[in-house]
């Protein structure tokens, strides 16, 4: 019945192939395994996941270099890999946001912004106060929280910002918004356009504020810095501070320095761009 024979031919259907745990733990010092199954359901990016997004358990992630340092994170490019046995090999590129939990950040512009947020443990609370690391760290994280649920909720309402892949703790990894080769798509204000392009890049900046308005939401720290232009089109980054136009007392007069600070941009690039127009439609779709 049986071949007992420890040489013996096995059954293909229980041959597999598999990683050996140990062998994860000698990955360069650039290299980790996916962190995707690794955080909550909540943390993964909204359905339908595109098509790009290597989902892989066995894919590994390669750090490509920085993409910039900012006052509150630092983007990293990566690279995720997979080459399933017997597959054929999957990768993407993603941004990899992580936000500072140490001294090198400065959190006293964000109150404004935090208004009617809540803050549910006392000792979270009393820790922000206080600024001490741990408090750094709650707060590093509450930011990339924000910015998470903003991505998420833009992203479902056809916004067009990174596709968000997931949030494990400080970390936001999402879309990177380039070439293939590991260029970044150009911030608006160091893009060299034709004056139809900034008509359009207007238009397509104007329908983000609505867009956003429509769920409520100014964007807070909207310029030509925090927008990308890839293929003509625009993405918008940068939503930690996104704000509630209603629940926050100051939600009106961001999302009016919103609308002023791109008008002021385009109009000083020669667009006929008119930011009380842009306000008054985005605040009716706001309240
Ligand atoms: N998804 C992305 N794809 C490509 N580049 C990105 C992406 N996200 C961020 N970057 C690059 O990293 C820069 C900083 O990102 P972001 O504005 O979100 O962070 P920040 O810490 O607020 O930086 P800053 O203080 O400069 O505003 C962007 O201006 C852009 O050049
Ligand atoms: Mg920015």
């Amino acid at each position: 019945m049986h071949s007992s024979s420890p040489s013996g031919d096995l059954d293909p259907f229980f041959v597999f192939d598999y990683t050996p745990l140990d062998a994860l733990d000698h990955l360069p010092a650039d290299q980790r395994t996916t962190t995707y199954w690794d955080v909550e359901a909540g943390h993964r990016g909204p359905a339908p996941v595109p098509a790009w997004v290597v989902q892989d358990s066995g894919a590994v992630d390669t750090e490509l270099g920085v993409l910039k340092t900012g006052k509150e994170a630092d983007v990293f490019l990566l690279e995720r890999a997979v080459v399933p046995p017997g597959g054929s090999p999957a990768s993407c590129l993603l941004a990899a946001k992580r936000y500072r939990d140490t001294d090198h950040r400065s959190f006293h512009r964000s109150a404004v912004y935090a208004e009617g947020r809540g803050v549910r443990r006392s000792r979270d609370q009393r820790a922000l106060a206080r600024g001490s690391a741990y408090g750094r760290q709650i707060a590093a994280g509450r930011w990339a929280g924000a910015e998470w649920e903003a991505m998420r909720g833009a992203w479902e309402h056809g916004v067009p910002v990174p596709y968000p892949v997931s949030l494990d703790g400080t970390e936001l990894l999402m879309e990177f918004v380039g070439d293939p080769a590991g260029v970044a798509a150009p911030r608006l204000a160091q893009t060299v356009a034709d004056p139809a392009l900034l008509q359009h890049l207007w238009e397509q900046a104007g329908t983000v504020v609505l867009q956003l308005a429509e769920l409520g939401w100014a964007h807070g720290d909207l310029s030509a810095y925090n927008l990308l232009v890839h293929h003509e089109a625009l993405t918008v980054i940068d939503l930690p501070q996104v704000v509630d136009v209603v629940a926050n007392p100051q939600g009106p007069a961001l999302l009016h320095r919103d609308c002023v600070n791109l008008a002021t941009w385009f109009r000083g690039h020669g667009v006929d761009a008119d930011a009380e127009a842009l306000f008054a439609e985005a605040v009716s779709l706001a309240l």
